[in-house]
Formats: C-alpha cells, structure tokens, sequence
C-alpha cells in the first residue's frame, strides 16, 4: 500500500522508532494520528506535522484503545493503517518474573494492539481494505536470558499478525511483522526491572553488532507498508535465527 494521503495511526509516537515513523509518514504524505500517554509531546509533535492529529491515551487500558481509534475516525473520516509500536520491557530472568510487572507488560505490549487491531478492523474492512503493522523485536527470536517476560509478548504478537494475516486476506487488509534488532531509543531506560535492565539488552560487553538509528527502523516500517510481505527484519540475518 503506498502512504500519500493515507490515515495512519502510530502509537508511541512521542519517542524512539514511533517518532521517527511519524515523521517519515508524514514527510510521505500520509495524515499521521500521534498516540501515546504524553499529550504535550504529541501536542507539539502535531504542530509541526502537517494534517497529523495528537491523541494521547493509554494503550494498556481496553476503553482508552476503543475511544482513540472512534476520535481518529470522527476526526478523519476513515483509517488505512495502523502501526502497534507501543510498548515496553522488562528485564528479569524466568525464576524472578514479577506476575504483577507480566501482567502490566502483557497489558501494554500484546492485550494493547489486540485491541488496537480488533477496533480498525471493521473500520478498514468497510473501508475496502487497509495495513496493520505489529512492531515485534528480534528477541522473540531468540532465548536471551532475563529477557524471556519481554521475548514471550512479541512472541504472542508475531502469532497474532501472522494468523490475522490469513484470515484477514479475503478483506484485503494487510498484516505483516517489523522485527526491530537493538534500536538506540529511550527503550532501555523506559524497561522494568531496575535491577538487571542495564546488563541485558544494553550489554556493553556482548560481540553484538552496534545499534541501529530509529530512522532506521522507521524506513523498515515504510518498507513493510508498501512491499506488503508477512515478515520484515531490521537485518536479513535476523530471520535466520528462525530455522537454527
Ligand atoms: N529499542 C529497541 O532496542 C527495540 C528493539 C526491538 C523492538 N523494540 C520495540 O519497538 C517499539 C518502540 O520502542 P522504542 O525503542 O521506540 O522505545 P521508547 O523510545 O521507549 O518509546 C516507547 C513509546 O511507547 C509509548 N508508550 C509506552 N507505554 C505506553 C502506554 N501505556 N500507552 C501508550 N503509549 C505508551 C511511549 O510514549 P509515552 O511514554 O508518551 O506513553 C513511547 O512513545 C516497542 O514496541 C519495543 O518493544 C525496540
């Protein structure tokens, strides 16, 4: 699907690989709906977008994803696509995984676009198509320790996509997975779980190639709107670890 003139919505546009998409969707010609938790941040965000439309909510709360998707169809009209970027980390390992903390991010990072998807799905349909696109992490590809509460929601998510991708077809409604590999955001400071966050997905001392740019993922996220394909790695090599 091409962006010009299209209505997305991104979440988590106030920081990290969510800003950056908003940025270069708008700058394609797309009218940006901003989400996130932080209103003066998509405030100002808005006013430097053109056509782009601030609307704060929780995207861990059922009734805050509901109304946000009804203001940006009020406001616009119609959605085309949806870009589930919110969501967080939690860095603990499998004996120490707080039930509380789990629920909190399961809440946030699967329950959250489930419900994003499952709102501008009739919308999209009605409207004769349009393009989901769930942003996962390459650590659901891999068993990283401490990592495993977080690896396990993108794990849910990958199922979620690839599935609604079959049924949703029929309706011409997209979805396809971004896999963003270590990305340099506000990410690692914004995780749960004080206590070990700084010596795992930020590990100085690992052979891991460096970060990637959020500019860099946002021009993913543009690439798996348009080619459409089920499954986009922020590097080939990522898909790899799939099948070993
Ligand atoms: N950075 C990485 O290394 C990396 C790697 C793989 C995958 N990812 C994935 O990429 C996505 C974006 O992360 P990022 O790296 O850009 O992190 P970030 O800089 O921390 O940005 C996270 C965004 O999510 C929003 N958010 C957090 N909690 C929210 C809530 N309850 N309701 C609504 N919005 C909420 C934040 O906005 P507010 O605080 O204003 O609400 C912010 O805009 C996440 O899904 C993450 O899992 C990141």
């Amino acid at each position: 699907m091409t962006v010009k003139n299209k209505v997305i919505i991104v979440t988590g546009a106030s920081s990290g690989i969510g800003l950056a998409s908003a940025k270069l969707l708008s700058r394609e010609g797309a009218r940006v709906a901003l989400v996130s938790r932080s209103r003066e941040k998509l405030e100002n965000l808005a006013s430097l977008l053109p056509n782009s439309f601030a609307v704060p909510a929780d995207m861990s709360v059922v009734t805050e994803i509901k109304s946000l998707v009804q203001k940006v169809y009020d406001h616009f009209h119609k959605i085309d696509i949806l870009v589930n970027n919110a969501g967080r980390g939690y860095a603990a390992s499998v004996e120490k995984i707080d039930i509380a903390k789990y629920n909190q991010l399961f809440n946030l990072n699967v329950i959250g676009p489930l419900v994003a998807m499952q709102t501008v799905i009739p919308i999209m349909r009605s409207g004769g198509g349009g393009c989901i696109i769930n942003i996962s992490s390459g650590t659901s590809l891999m068993h990283l320790p401490n990592l495993e509460a977080y690896a396990s929601t993108k794990r849910v998510i990958n199922g979620i996509s690839l599935t609604a991708r079959e049924e949703l077809a029929k309706d011409k409604i997209n979805v396809s997975v971004v896999y963003p590999y270590i990305t340099n955001t506000n990410f690692g400071q914004n995780m749960i779980g004080e206590e070990i966050r700084s010596s795992s997905i930020n590990n100085q001392n690992t052979k891991l190639p460096p970060g990637d740019a959020p500019e860099y993922v946002a021009e993913k996220i543009l690439e798996a709107i348009t080619c459409e394909k089920p499954e986009i790695y922020a590097h080939e090599w990522m898909g790899n670890r799939l099948s070993n």
